[in-house]
């Protein structure tokens, strides 16, 4: 049995990183919160993009940095790609509601979650993703039950 707590896995490009956003596409269930973690240029919007486009999406996948975030609605659940980068005071999660679009019907990835830190949602899994010589690297971490059994048939 694998350790779905703590795995990682070395993305070698662009694609690769695509790939894995595509791969936890075909897993996920509402709700569910991600975190996404990671220095500037690290693949969160990338890994975004491609569970974005897995999904259906047609069309950009503009980084919320500027809009803090970013909804995109689908006949399964609706996807909210939030950016905390911007923020001067985690108190800006609930200034600008966002509170709202968290429901049993979103699934949410979060990039600069603990720009927010108190009043972002938990999340159910935590992804930490790093750059590294051969592109980047990225480690799972399973919080709830929910995100165990999300991860156990990504990190096979
Ligand atoms: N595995 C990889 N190997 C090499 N380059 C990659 C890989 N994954 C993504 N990239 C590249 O890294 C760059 C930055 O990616 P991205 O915008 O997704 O980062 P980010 O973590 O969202 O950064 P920020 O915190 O600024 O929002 C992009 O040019 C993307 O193509
Ligand atoms: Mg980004």
């Amino acid at each position: 049995m694998l350790d779905t707590e703590n795995y990682a896995v070395i993305l070698r490009s662009e694609a690769e990183t695509l790939n894995l956003g595509a791969d936890l596409a075909t897993h996920i269930n509402a709700p569910l919160i991600i975190w996404l973690q990671g220095d500037l240029g690290a693949g969160k919007t990338t890994l975004t993009r491609g569970l974005l486009l897995a999904l259906g999406h047609h069309g950009a996948v503009k980084s919320p940095t500027y809009n803090i975030v970013e909804s995109y609605s689908f006949a399964q659940f609706n996807v909210n790609h939030f950016d905390l980068y911007r923020f001067q005071t985690p108190e800006e999660w609930l200034d600008a509601g966002l509170d709202e679009l968290i429901d049993s019907n979103s699934i949410s990835l979060i990039e600069w979650p603990l720009q927010g830190e108190g009043y972002v949602p938990e999340p159910d899994i935590i992804l930490n993703m790093m750059t590294i010589a051969q592109g980047r690297q990225v480690q799972f971490i399973a919080v709830s039950d929910h995100g165990k059994q999300t991860l156990a048939p990504i990190i096979k």
